[in-house]
């Protein structure tokens, strides 16, 4: 192994790769469990947490560390340094204000951009060339602002955006039709929040599309009234589980160790996530998400998926909202 110009050589498995690093920045319970869900899924070689709080990321990473046996092979490290981010393929950023019972994720904007304009300049220095994703809410505004702040192309840096919704989506209506979920296909697009939309229209169950639905034995088809049911219950869902638990972690790390793999493993995986669009359906100049292909150059393609037209008009209105709450915190 070539001796490389940092300060301890690398670890090379076979074929002389470098190894995969995988930086979670926030040690809250977002980003703990996104570290455990990457360990656990063999998402990353290395996983490094970082939080400003010492004794909290450091008590995580060792906590991680002792359960090493019992996953794939990985190194954890954990500091309040952010040197322990150098040279990661990807960098997930969780760190944020924690949204409280009756608060919406929009009334975390001005805490959240605050403390991402200080700590993108510290993880540019340390790891220029990763793929940045943006987890903290509100997800699109604190994406578009990142953009901004680091000048890093939209490839370089966009937002987990509605993957998490997404999968919301699909357990809604893989429960309701009596279906595995692994065969739903469906999206929620738009803002990751409140006016976000259901894709409908391109939907599909095995290839039967969903509007087309009528049934299998003993489940009936997918009326119109449960479909809004879904929608609402989509759109809810965070509010009703911050209500009970006082926050979501589990899943919305699962959607982050999803997003990680398609880097990683360079999968040009169609995801959902928040990005900087450019004349999507006449939408520029807002990050929000619709089906991307996202792979190890980060996110490379948005999906021209068929929209009807009460779908392009959400779209568009999730994008008003979105850019309304930019323009009020001056980006
Ligand atoms: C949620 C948070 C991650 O939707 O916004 O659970």
């Amino acid at each position: 192994v070539e001796q490389l110009d940092t300060a301890r050589p690398e670890i090379r498995p076979a074929g002389g790769r470098r190894t995969t690093k995988v930086a979670v920045v926030g040690a809250g319970a977002v980003g703990s469990t996104m570290a455990y869900a990457a360990l656990m899924r063999g998402s990353a070689r290395t996983v490094a947490l970082y939080d400003i709080n010492k004794a909290k990321v450091e008590a995580e990473a060792l906590d991680l560390a002792h359960g090493i046996q019992f996953m794939p092979m990985a190194e954890v490290v954990g500091s309040d340094d952010v040197a322990v981010c150098t040279d990661a393929d990807v960098i997930m950023i969780t760190a944020g204000a924690k949204q409280k019972p009756g608060q919406t994720r929009i009334d975390l904007a001005e805490a959240t951009i605050g403390l991402v304009s200080k700590i993108l300049p510290e993880l540019l220095a340390v790891a220029p060339d990763a793929t940045y994703v943006m987890v903290t809410n509100p997800v699109d505004i604190v994406t578009y602002a990142a953009l901004k702040i680091s000048g890093l192309p939209p490839t370089q840096l966009f937002g987990s955006g509605t993957v998490l919704d997404s999968s919301r989506l699909r357990y809604l209506i893989a429960e309701h039709c009596g279906v595995a979920v692994q065969n739903v296909h469906a999206y929620m697009a738009g803002e990751h929040g409140d006016s976000e939309i259901p894709l409908w229209s391109s939907a599909s169950i095995g290839g039967v599309p969903l509007l087309d639905w009528t049934g299998i034995e003993g489940r009936g088809p997918l009326t119109s009234a449960d479909r809004d049911e879904i929608a609402h219950e989509v759109v809810n869902s965070a509010y009703r589980i911050i209500e009970g638990k006082g926050a979501t972690n589990y899943a919305v790390a699962l959607a982050g160790s999803r997003i990680i793999e398609a880097v990683l493993n360079d999968e040009n995986r169609v995801l959902p996530v928040s990005t900087l669009l450019d004349d999507y359906y006449g939408i520029s100049d807002i990050c929000l998400s619709v089906p991307s292909i996202v792979g190890r150059h980060g996110c490379t393609d948005r999906l021209a998926v068929p929209l009807s037209p009460v779908e392009i008009k959400g779209l568009q209105h999730s994008a008003n909202s979105l850019r309304s709450v930019a323009r009020k915190f001056g980006y």
